[in-house]
């Protein structure tokens, strides 16, 4: 007689009622070209990601892009926070974010983070 399938499927019942790890999902996409020391899209780079985090989480809910004021370089940038986050928890979720992208994407020209209840995005170009 066959051993019964109840253990089987009474794990595989275990495992998909186990906490989604989507809660904490970060993914992470980097442009495969890199700009070099000393190119000025790196300082407008920064301008964007900081803009990010302090005006992008000024409205959790609603998507936030950013432009770098300075003529020779431009970065483009756009950050949006879970519209259940307050100001606060949006903003320490953005820096986390632009920390990853930082971290994982160091000089490429675009890259994109995505934690569970925010993420950031920067490009070169514009993009929606
Ligand atoms: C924000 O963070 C605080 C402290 O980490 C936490 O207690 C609170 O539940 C969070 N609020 C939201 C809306 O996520
Ligand atoms: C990389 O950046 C260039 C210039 O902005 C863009 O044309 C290209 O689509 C990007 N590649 C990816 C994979 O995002």
């Amino acid at each position: 007689m066959p051993k019964p399938l109840f253990p089987v499927a009474l794990l595989l019942l275990l495992i998909s009622s186990a906490p989604s790890p989507a809660a904490g999902a970060s993914s992470v996409l980097c442009n495969t070209s890199y700009y070099t020391a000393g190119d000025p899209f790196a300082i407008s780079l920064a301008y964007v990601l900081s803009d990010l985090v302090v005006s992008g989480s000024a409205r959790p809910g609603q998507d936030y892009y950013s432009i770098s004021p300075y003529p020779n370089a431009f970065a483009y940038g756009r950050s949006s926070c879970s519209g259940n986050l307050n100001t606060v928890n949006c903003s320490y979720c953005l820096r986390s974010a632009v920390g990853v992208v930082e971290k994982k994407c160091p000089m490429a020209i675009g890259g994109r983070v995505e934690l569970g209840k925010c993420g950031v995005r920067y490009e070169q170009s514009p993009f929606v």
